[in-house]
Order: C-alpha cells, then sequence, then structure tokens
C-alpha cells in the first residue's frame, strides 16, 4: 500500500507545482490590452496598429494611416491606433499648437487650410465602462471659441454671421485658454470576416474640440489573453503524458494489489515487461562501460578484465569480468564479422 499512497502524493504534488505556476495576473497589463473588470474578457487593440514603415523590413509595407470621412466638417479625419500616426506631419509643416518633440506621438490629426490639428496624443490604455470599451487620445491642438453661430443658436446672429462662417479658417479664431482638443473612440467588436479590418467612422463634434468615432473590428472582441499562457504546446504535451503515465501506475497498482493480490514491487502494472525492459537496458550499460573502457589504454578496468584470462582477477570481481568479458569477445566478434 506504501507505492500507492507514495505515488498518489507523487501526482498531487506535481499538479499542484504545475497549476500553481500557470495563471500568473500580470499586474500592469500589456500596453493596448485591458481586461474587463466585471465580465473578465480580455481586448488586445494592438492588430490595429499601423507601425511605421521606416522601420518595417517588408517591401510593400503600409505607409498610410486609418483614415475617416469629415463628412459635413470640411476634413477627412487620419489616425493610428496604440502609437503616432504613421504619416511624416513634419512633411505638412507641422502641428498646431504641439511641441516639435511631441509630433511623431499624434495619434489622430486633420488638415485645414495647409495646417495640421492634432485631435489627441497617442495612448495605449482602452478604458471599459460597463460592457463598452472605450479609447481616448488627449492633449491635442488648442481648441478655438465656438462658432457664434453654434454658440449663440440665435435666428438674427445667424443670418448676420452665416456669410464669414462658411469658410472661416479655424487658425483665425481665437483659441480657448488650457483646452486642447480630444478624441473618444467607441470601440465595437464586430466578426463579420467580410468587412475590413477596421471601419472607422466619425459621429460628431458639438464644438471642434472634442470629436467622436465609432470603431467597429474584430480587434474589439473579447479574446484570450495570450501571455497568461505559460504552457507551450509540447509542455501540454508533456502533462498529459505525465498524467496517463501516473494514472497507469497508480490504477495498475490497485489493480494488481486487489484483484491480482501482488505485494511489493511486484504491484507495479506488467511488472515483469518492465523488469526485462530494465534488465535490457542495464546489460546495455554493461556493455558500453565495459567496452569503453577497453578502449582507454592505461585503464585499470582493462588490464583486469583481460588479466582475469591470466589468472589475475580473482575473488569478489571474478564472475562480474568474466561475463562483461563474454559480452565484449561477444560484440568484437560481431565487428569483425562487420569489417
Ligand atoms: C485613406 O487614405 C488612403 C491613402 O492616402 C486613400 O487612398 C483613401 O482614399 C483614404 N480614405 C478616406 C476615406 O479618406
Ligand atoms: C475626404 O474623403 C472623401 C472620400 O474618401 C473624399 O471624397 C474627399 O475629397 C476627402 N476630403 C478631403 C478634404 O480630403
Ligand atoms: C512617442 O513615441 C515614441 C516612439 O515613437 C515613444 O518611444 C515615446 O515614449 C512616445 N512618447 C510619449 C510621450 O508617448
Ligand atoms: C481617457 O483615458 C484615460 C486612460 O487612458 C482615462 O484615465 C480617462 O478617464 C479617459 N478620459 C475620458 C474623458 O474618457
Amino acid at each position: 500500500m506504501n507505492l500507492l499512497y507514495w505515488s498518489l502524493g507523487f501526482f498531487l504534488s506535481i499538479s499542484s507545482t504545475t497549476y500553481a505556476a500557470a495563471p500568473k495576473e500580470t499586474a500592469t497589463p500589456e500596453p493596448c490590452t485591458i481586461r474587463s473588470p466585471h465580465t473578465g474578457s480580455f481586448f488586445d487593440l494592438n492588430p490595429l496598429h499601423i507601425p511605421d514603415p521606416r522601420t518595417v523590413k517588408s517591401k510593400n509595407a503600409r505607409d498610410y494611416s486609418w483614415n475617416a470621412t469629415g463628412w459635413d466638417m470640411g476634413y477627412n479625419f487620419t489616425m493610428n491606433f496604440c502609437g503616432g500616426v504613421v504619416e511624416r506631419l513634419e512633411d505638412f509643416g507641422g502641428v498646431e499648437g504641439v511641441d516639435k518633440d511631441l509630433w511623431r506621438n499624434v495619434s489622430a490629426y486633420y488638415r485645414q487650410g495647409g495646417k495640421v490639428y492634432s485631435i489627441g496624443q497617442q495612448n495605449t490604455s482602452p478604458v471599459i465602462r460597463g460592457r463598452k470599451m472605450v479609447m481616448n487620445y488627449t492633449n491635442g491642438s488648442p481648441c478655438p471659441e465656438p462658432r457664434k453661430r453654434a454658440y449663440l443658436g440665435d435666428e438674427l446672429d445667424t443670418r448676420e454671421i452665416v456669410g464669414d462662417d462658411k469658410d472661416d479658417d479655424e487658425s483665425d479664431r481665437p483659441k480657448v485658454p488650457g483646452r486642447t482638443k480630444t478624441t473618444i473612440i467607441s470601440m465595437l467588436c464586430d466578426r463579420d470576416p467580410l468587412m475590413p479590418q477596421l471601419t472607422l467612422s466619425f459621429i460628431a463634434s458639438p464644438d471642434e474640440c472634442t470629436y467622436f468615432f465609432e470603431a467597429r473590428s474584430s480587434a474589439a472582441c473579447a479574446g484570450i489573453q495570450q501571455s497568461t499562457q505559460t504552457l507551450s504546446p509540447s509542455g501540454v504535451f508533456g502533462v498529459i503524458m505525465m498524467i496517463a503515465i501516473i494514472v497507469y501506475v497508480v490504477g495498475g497498482c490497485v489493480y494488481s494489489r486487489m484483484v491480482l493480490n501482488q505485494r511489493g514491487w511486484r504491484q507495479l502494472p506488467n511488472y515483469s515487461l518492465w523488469a526485462g525492459i530494465f534488465g535490457f537496458f542495464k546489460d546495455i550499460v554493461i556493455i558500453a562501460t565495459s567496452s569503453c573502457a577497453r578502449f582507454m589504454p592505461s585503464r585499470r578496468g582493462y588490464s583486469r578484465v583481460n588479466g582475469d584470462i591470466g589468472g589475475m582477477g580473482s575473488g569478489r570481481s571474478g564472475r562480474d569480468s568474466e561475463s562483461a568479458n563474454r559480452l565484449i569477445d561477444e560484440l568484437n566478434e560481431d565487428w569483425d564479422d562487420e569489417f
């Protein structure tokens, strides 16, 4: 029975260590990923990141970011996820009201009247609001004062200003102190394989300071966190093999003990088979070690094996050397036959 308890104890200790090692919760999430605290689902927006084509080796790397039609705004939007846009904004004359060092970190922008306006710097921390994932970009270009028409909503005023207001360039308007453009993107899961990787729609901008978008993508669907899967496929196979062996040993022991009434090592399943295999390997080891010893010139083992013939070997080692000698002789004959 000891053997049975020993096997069970071994099995339990092995399985507890493997399970303890597997799910390691990382305190700081990977960039651009988030785990919903309510449902536990995991989101990874990294597939939406378009890498900088200057750093990508591939010949036909994509050289433009995601874009969205602005419709009545009069301009279109360009943006990237989990990093700055791939367009070189210094080629367009730089970004209004943003430090030169941060131009490469602009994650969303639009162009109007020959000027580039950032609507947010890069951000790698999505937020979960209920069941919804939201991404926001902050610290864009300074916000302009609202247009008078939208601000007052007065019929009389509208008629007066409508003429100038039409092609009014944002750069002519005074800035709101301390406010910068912000983008809020509502991420929607879309598993349709026929759809493009991302469909980005501009929703509205009530004050030309905050811009709302809707993004549909399979990257916004809850998935499996890859990084916590510490076991590789071969590791999983190894664990399965180990469990199978343990089940074989434990189950075989129980069967031998209860049904065949075996005791001691004979409880092991297929004891005679394993004993035979073990004996076979033992022979191989004996052959290997003694024939190796033969090739070492000044080893005592060699002289003793040979010396046995001359009657030098005696006592305890006599019988061992004799059998080893016989094995080596057989081996030698085999080799002689071959060459
Ligand atoms: C997005 O950008 C690409 C490349 O500049 C352009 O071909 C495409 O028409 C643009 N789409 C929109 C909606 O602006
Ligand atoms: C915005 O994109 C649409 C469709 O891609 C295009 O027809 C339009 O000319 C673009 N507008 C600007 C200002 O680039
Ligand atoms: C700006 O982008 C670079 C890489 O392009 C990155 O190393 C750096 O941390 C970013 N800076 C900020 C403030 O996000
Ligand atoms: C924008 O995202 C940051 C985290 O990336 C979050 O702390 C902040 O509350 C968000 N702001 C808005 C207005 O959603």
